[in-house]
């Protein structure tokens, strides 16, 4: 896969007026939806290349992640005479970046992309490393493909006008990227704080965060092996995910990835010896920026199930990424139904549920 340009901006403009220069295409399409194409487009509105793009719509949010989406963005390419030469800037969240990236790979067999994330998430993870597609039959990201941008930039004035739920809930890959690289990070993200932002440090974190997911990728960028690190707290998390789904209380996704993080630092514990102390003070950040997701041991079967049925998972066996101290990672970890149970237990005692 080839490498992706990654750009921590300090004029987005600029930056954007760099990489199309870059980028030779006969036609520019910039897909939005309905809320970056009021609050972000503007931003860009200085960029001469861009009088002539030709925007392309979609609905916000994960319910649109759909493949009705896809084949209208597919549709509005084709009808506006896209070629293979034609570039695409995908100016939005994880769901924009990732469907956007997904109909670009597939269009006339691929066309260049660019994103412009819009939310933490989507700076910190989604739009890095080349991950795109969309939920297919009730499964998130069931359908996708490896793909990556030719460039990414990130520009953290957009985080100014971002609600603090969708903040808190990209914190959470910035605190997994700190628990997976090392301590000095770990110990700076739990310090940060989060309720009243200073904006010019939080764009060094990004950084330094973004830092960490492209080195993985760049090692390993077909998930072979060391970007299974990057699954740390989604075994478990998606399963809360799924479980809050299926019982009409959806849940965003950094914070099922936190309370995953609860989950799997407790087997990082007990199976491969992580530390208490580390482990506890993580799981005190997390009840005091992300809450609770509550269940009861009825649910127990319910999210062993939705384990099972994730797509790093083969027949009966269930995967987790697991530490042995921040930055040691264990990849290919497994635990059985027990040890699992146990696991919940856990969760629902230090968490108070
Ligand atoms: N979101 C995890 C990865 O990109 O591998």
């Amino acid at each position: 896969m080839s490498k992706q340009e990654v750009i921590l901006c300090e004029n987005l403009e600029e930056s954007l007026g760099h990489a199309l220069e870059k980028c030779p295409h006969d036609k520019l399409f910039i897909l939005t939806d309905e809320h970056t194409d009021r609050l972000c487009l503007p931003a860009l509105k200085e960029v001469p290349q861009l009088k002539n793009a030709i925007e392309i719509r979609i609905g916000a949010e994960d319910i649109h992640k759909t493949l009705d989406t896809l084949a209208s963005v597919w549709m509005a390419l084709s009808e506006k005479g896209a070629t293979r030469h034609s570039l695409l800037i995908n100016l939005g969240g994880g769901m924009v970046t990732d469907l956007g990236g997904f109909a670009a790979a597939t269009f006339k067999r691929g066309l260049a992309y660019i994103n412009i994330p819009t939310t933490l998430l989507a700076m910190v993870d989604a739009s890095v490393g080349g991950k795109t597609g969309i939920n297919f039959n009730g499964l998130k990201n069931e359908i996708g493909a490896f793909a990556p941008a030719n460039s990414v930039l990130i520009e953290t004035e957009f985080l100014r006008s971002l609600d603090a739920h969708n903040f808190i809930s990209g914190y959470a890959e910035m605190l997994k990227h700190g628990l997976i690289s090392d301590k000095a990070h770990w110990v700076e993200l739990l310090a940060f704080d989060t309720e009243n932002i200073d904006y010019a440090y939080l764009k060094e974190l990004v950084g330094r965060s973004v830092q960490v997911k492209e080195d993985i990728v760049e090692q390993d960028p077909f998930e072979h092996g060391i970007r299974k690190a990057l699954n740390l707290g989604h075994t478990a998390g998606h399963a809360f995910e799924s479980l809050a789904l299926a019982q009409n209380r959806p849940v965003l996704h950094g914070y099922a990835v936190a309370w995953g993080v609860v989950c799997e630092l407790y087997l990082s514990h007990i199976k491969v010896g992580f530390p208490k102390d580390k482990m506890r003070q993580t799981i005190q950040f997390i009840k005091e920026n992300y809450g609770t997701f509550t269940f009861d041991c009825k649910q127990y079967e319910q999210l062993y199930a939705f384990m099972q049925h994730d797509k790093k998972n083969t027949s009966d066996t269930i995967n987790f990424t697991l530490l042995r101290e921040i930055g040691d990672i264990c990849i290919n970890q497994t635990a059985d139904k027990d040890t699992i149970f146990e696991m919940l237990d856990f969760y629902r005692e230090c968490m108070g549920c």
